[in-house]
């Protein structure tokens, strides 16, 4: 019997002490203090709205919840708290994203007592680098930051991707909160650990895994995403179908994804998921992500990272479906429909910005700096791809060849 007693504070105390690992599993909590009935039913009926999913992942070093839900960044104070993550918080942002949702982050982290350090940097791939990081340190050490407190990565992939390499060296690691913004932080880089950033040799030379404390995913955000982004992130959603998700691709091959894009986010995470489960350190298995990526990243390179890392991978997936059909992976009917997918969604699938032999070399110098034998993905069905590592110079320039406009 919890009351009548004349320890009943006590026990109280001792049942929440119990209890809290569990509480702060909950991803969503409400303050009910000098609240009537009403008003709790009124906030109860809005969490309903916002249609909360939680997955959790398992890591090596533990398992972390990723949380979807409308509103979810108003909700953050209280989840910090209930892991009672200290008062010395940090949020990183970029110069596009913390004018729509900075105010809304700061309103959820100051209800629950939180008064963080706030850091906007400029935005854009080019800012991806260690002086940047740098910067990062100085404000994380002058305001304090240690490893009882956390940063809050709030913005697409290269504020995930900088926060989260600060967060993962800074007095060797502080706990890190990605908060992403844009489809492709959604269902890629918040997920699974990998931070970094580019070194002039180099896109993401300097890196490491960090496993976050949580991941906040609010589709909300998504509304002020610019046209290029939303296009980037279905690029990924559409390589995540190729790669294991025949349902999520047919959808996409068929007609417009849905207005919110929430199914194709969930069944996009849940594959991503699967594979940074099955291969966290990206051993083995995790490689099939990079799916178009080695491409890619030449494309990017020769472009001095004008181009969208998404609309680079959509070339560099059709740039993979023709060496897979070259090579007799693939078939040219599968090519068509990876191609013809990508295109209906207004992504790029040719190129000829620079030649098929500069491309290469570019592929080349990637793979010296990176050590190891040039291992590319290609695709053999929808929902099934290989992983290769015997390719010639031939094949691939061929390959880029027929990706010619
Ligand atoms: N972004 C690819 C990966 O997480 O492995």
């Amino acid at each position: 019997m919890l009351w009548g007693g004349d320890d009943a504070e006590a026990r109280l105390r001792e049942l929440l002490r119990a209890r809290r690992a569990q509480y702060a599993e909950i991803p969503h909590h409400l303050d009910t203090t000098a609240h009537t009935v009403a008003q709790v039913a009124e906030e109860v009926l809005a969490l309903y709205a916002a249609q909360p999913r939680t997955w959790r992942v398992s890591a090596p070093s533990g398992s972390y919840p990723v949380h979807l839900a409308r509103g979810g960044i108003g909700q953050l104070g209280a989840l910090l708290r209930a892991r009672e993550v200290g008062d010395n918080l940090a949020v990183v942002s970029d110069a596009n994203v913390w004018p729509h949702w900075g105010e809304p982050l700061l309103a959820g982290l100051r209800g629950s007592g939180y008064a963080p350090e706030v850091i906007v940097l400029p935005a854009g791939e080019e800012q991806k680098h260690l002086d940047n990081v740098r910067l990062l340190y100085d404000r994380l050490a002058v305001a304090g930051v240690d490893r009882g407190a956390a940063v809050l990565a709030l913005g697409g992939g290269v504020i995930t991707d900088m926060a989260g390499f600060a967060a993962a060296t800074f007095m060797r690691g502080v706990p890190l909160v990605p908060v992403p913004t844009t489809l492709l932080g959604m269902i890629d880089a918040a997920i699974g650990g990998k931070v970094a950033v580019d070194h002039p040799r180099g896109k993401n030379l300097i890196g490491a895994f960090v496993q976050p404390l949580l991941v906040m995913l609010d589709p909300d955000t998504l509304a002020t995403l610019p046209d290029q982004e939303r296009r980037a992130g279905l690029a990924e959603i559409i390589k995540a179908g190729v790669i294991a998700d025949p349902t999520l691709f047919t959808a996409l091959e068929a007609g417009a994804p849905s207005a919110d894009l929430r199914w194709e986010i969930e069944r996009a995470i849940a594959v991503k998921i699967a594979v940074v489960e099955e291969d966290p350190y990206e051993q083995g298995r995790r490689a099939v992500l990079n799916l178009g990526h080695t491409f890619a990243h030449a494309i990017e390179v020769l472009s001095s990272y004008r181009l969208h890392h998404g609309l680079a991978v959509s070339i560099g997936m059709a740039a993979a479906a023709r060496l897979a059909e070259l090579r007799g992976v693939g078939t040219a009917a599968l090519s068509e429909r990876i191609i013809s997918t990508l295109t209906r969604h207004g992504l790029p699938t040719t190129y000829e910005e620079h030649p098929p032999a500069a491309v290469y070399q570019a592929m080349r110098a990637d793979k010296k700096r990176r050590g190891g034998t040039p291992r590319l993905v290609l695709p053999r069905a929808i929902g099934e791809v290989v992983v290769v590592s015997d390719v010639t110079e031939t094949e691939i320039i061929a390959a880029l060849e027929r990706i010619r406009p």
